[in-house]
């Protein structure tokens, strides 16, 4: 059975088109809607509308797509997410993709042919492919963790700016001034809309900060203390790191203790995302806590929502982050 990414690759182009064609949801140029149509007669394909009318909770099952399930933030969510979902007389089919688009879009076949009700989808990066498949299917989604720029889909995140700043403006009220950026993957949006905004935090306070002390990891412990030994391999070492997601933080503690320093006497520490193990490192690591169990309750309901009302107009939903003092910074002046 041709599918509608064959369809979209015969007519030269993109599987939404083909779906805006088919489901008439946006006007189309008369000429590609015709060669839209004249493929899908020549490969003889079929929009799924019968699927489609079979998902209207059928199965009450919901999918959950997510980058990294090892990764604490992340394991929370999903603790959370099953929470709410079974609350709500839902299921949970959890889907890993270890970041890679290929194994995304395997996933995202996958769930759809399971035929759940919706799906949560926290995107691997930047290729929208995969989400983009599902919408044209009209499977009900909602994208957290992303907010993603000309795709028709709801979207539930924290505010990554107002954290950035949160942030940059703790270490400035402390008297910090000589800061470095462990920031996340590079085509991870949160992770730059972070950088953005604390970057932009230190220049309105006078700090530059020096390109050798912004440092990319991967959002995982070890990629934290391979760039804190990094900074702390160099002439002269920053007094305060802000690293944009705890793992990263965690792992540049240890680097820090290896090198004979401590926290915060020698070096300040502040991470992202506030997840359980945060309060228990030693020191207890100040942070930008996200609100992840309200992240959650958010993208149930809107799921749920989104089913059963899928003309409904795409929401846009951002939550403020809080600065969560504990004991990894302090005052210098
Ligand atoms: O720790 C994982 C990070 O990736 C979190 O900050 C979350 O926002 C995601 O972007």
């Amino acid at each position: 059975m041709p599918t509608i990414r064959e369809v979209a690759q015969k007519a030269g182009v993109s599987v939404t088109t083909v779906s805006h064609v088919v489901n008439q949801t946006r006007v189309v140029a008369e000429d590609t809607q015709q060669r839209v149509k004249q493929v899908m007669q020549e490969l003889g394909y079929r929009p799924n509308v019968l699927a489609r009318s079979l998902r209207r909770g059928e199965t009450h099952t919901l999918g959950l797509v997510l980058p990294d399930s090892a990764n604490s933030f992340f394991a929370e969510m999903a603790y959370a997410i099953e929470n709410c979902a079974f609350g709500r007389n839902y299921s949970l089919v959890l889907c890993n993709t270890s970041a890679d688009p290929q194994k995304e879009r395997l996933y995202s076949e996958v769930l759809f042919n399971k035929q759940v009700d919706g799906i949560i989808f926290v995107a691997a990066g930047d290729d929208t492919q995969s989400l983009q498949e599902l919408l044209a299917h009209n499977l009900p989604v909602v994208v957290v963790d992303r907010h993603l720029e000309n795709i028709p889909v709801d979207t539930v995140t924290s505010d990554n700016f107002q954290g950035g700043y949160l942030a940059a403006h703790h270490l400035i009220d402390l008297g910090q001034r000589d800061i470095a950026i462990i920031r996340g993957p590079s085509n991870i949006s949160p992770s730059a809309a972070r950088v953005t905004s604390s970057l932009q935090t230190f220049g309105e306070a006078g700090i530059s900060i020096p390109a050798e002390w912004i440092l990319y990891g991967d959002f995982h412990a070890k990629s934290g203390y391979l760039a804190m030994q990094q900074l702390l391999s160099l002439p002269k070492k920053p007094g305060a790191i802000f690293a944009c997601n705890d793992l990263m933080a965690i792992g540049a503690m240890r680097a820090i203790y290896e090198a004979g320093l401590r926290i915060p006497k020698d070096i300040s520490l502040i991470g992202f995302d506030n997840i359980e193990l945060a309060a228990y490192t030693y020191p207890p690591l100040t942070t930008i806590g996200q609100p992840i169990q309200q992240l959650a309750e958010i993208a149930v309901s809107t799921l749920l929502q989104r089913i059963q009302t899928p003309e409904s107009v795409c929401q846009r939903i951002t939550l403020p982050n809080e600065l969560i003092v504990r004991q990894s910074t302090r005052r210098i002046v």
